[in-house]
């Protein structure tokens, strides 16, 4: 049985008006925009409103890749949202965007691996369209990571922001589309990176939330040895994967967390930064939702020509990790 090609059709993205500058952050904990600078690259984020959710800022995304795809809402066959930062617990994101865009057929569920959340939700959906299952699929990273924030602890707080990217997975001519996946876990680093209470294991309570166990908890220097060492390891899988060289990339569009991890990164691939798409010092660490919207500017300033080879990766929370090979 041969396989039907699959590709990025449409990009978009949306961030919240809202800028949160490091000199505002200075006010707020025992922090310098200096240090921010240098040890992070994030000069400045953006935060969603009291009122806005996931499913608001994924929304916005969907609109505008669904215009550049050329298809309408009614055509998607399936919904995934990548996000750690849901509507709520349920129903999920993914079928409150379907109700938004008026997507009537869509299949539609949401996916939890973190900032990796994204590449697991592309491996998903283009595989239902590479089977022959689906035609078009809408895969979406949103993230009010503000939402989950503690803006006393400095340890976090510099680093994360809000937005949403997406994606419309369609079938492409012969030798172009996705080449190859690389997804990956290790659970047993999962205490490095989570939010501990509001699940079944930690039901909300007076105690979680004086506890601030609601909140996103990071072991930052673990999570920084974890990522410098998997971010080139599942990239170089997944050009192997495709049968291609480091030598072949044209655009590295990688998980936007820390500069220094990005320049490890780029140093472990020979890649100089004009390969890289970097817009971290614009909005921080946005998790799931940093790869899309990356790729979406990158598309957006005609970074992106027919026939590129570009290589997306992305690691996170659970610890999971994931890369992707495409031909654009
Ligand atoms: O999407 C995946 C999620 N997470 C990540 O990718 C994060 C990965 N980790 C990182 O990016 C880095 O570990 C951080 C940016 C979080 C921290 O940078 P670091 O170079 O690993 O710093 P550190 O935690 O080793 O701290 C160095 C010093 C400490 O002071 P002492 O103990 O040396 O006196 C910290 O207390 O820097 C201090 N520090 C700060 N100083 C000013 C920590 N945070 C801040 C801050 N402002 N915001």
């Amino acid at each position: 049985m041969s396989l039907q090609p699959v590709g990025i059709i449409g990009t978009g993205k949306y961030v919240p008006e809202r800028v949160l500058t490091n000199r505002e952050l200075e006010q707020m904990v025992e922090t310098n925009d200096e240090w921010i600078v240098t040890r992070t690259g994030i000069r400045e984020r953006r935060l969603v409103s009291a009122e806005q959710a996931a499913s608001d800022l994924a929304y916005e995304a969907s609109v505008e890749a669904l215009k550049q795809a050329g298809i309408s809402a009614e055509e998607l066959d399936l919904i995934i949202v990548a996000t750690v930062t849901p509507d709520m617990a349920f129903p999920s994101t993914a079928c409150i965007v379907q109700e938004k865009l008026g997507a009537k057929k869509a299949a539609a569920f949401d996916l939890s691996a973190a900032c990796s959340g994204f590449i697991y939700g592309l491996a998903t959906g283009s595989n239902f369209i590479s089977m022959g299952a689906y035609k078009y699929v809408l895969v979406v990273g949103a993230e009010c990571l503000s939402k989950i924030t503690d803006y006393t602890d400095r340890n976090t707080c510099i680093l994360f922001g809000d937005g949403a990217g997406a994606v419309v997975l369609g079938p492409v001519e012969e030798g172009r589309g996705f080449k190859s996946f690389e997804l990956g876990a290790d659970g047993t680093g999962g205490p490095l990176l989570k939010v501990p209470a509001g699940g079944s294991r930690c039901p909300s309570t007076p105690e979680s939330l004086s506890g601030k166990d609601h909140f996103i908890y990071m072991a930052g220097s673990e999570v920084f040895k974890f990522a410098v060492r998997i971010m080139g390891s599942a990239a170089e899988e997944a050009l192997r994967k495709a049968g291609l060289e480091k030598s072949d990339i044209d655009l590295l569009v990688p998980h936007q967390a820390n500069i220094r991890i990005i320049q490890s990164s780029l140093q472990r691939l020979e890649l100089g930064e004009e390969k890289c798409m970097i817009n971290l010092d614009k909005y921080g660490n946005m998790s799931a939702a940093s790869i899309p919207v990356a790729l979406a500017e990158a598309v957006e300033e005609g970074r992106v020509k027919e026939g590129d080879c570009l290589v997306l990766v992305g690691f996170g929370g659970g610890l999971t990790w994931g890369a992707s090979v495409l031909i654009w």
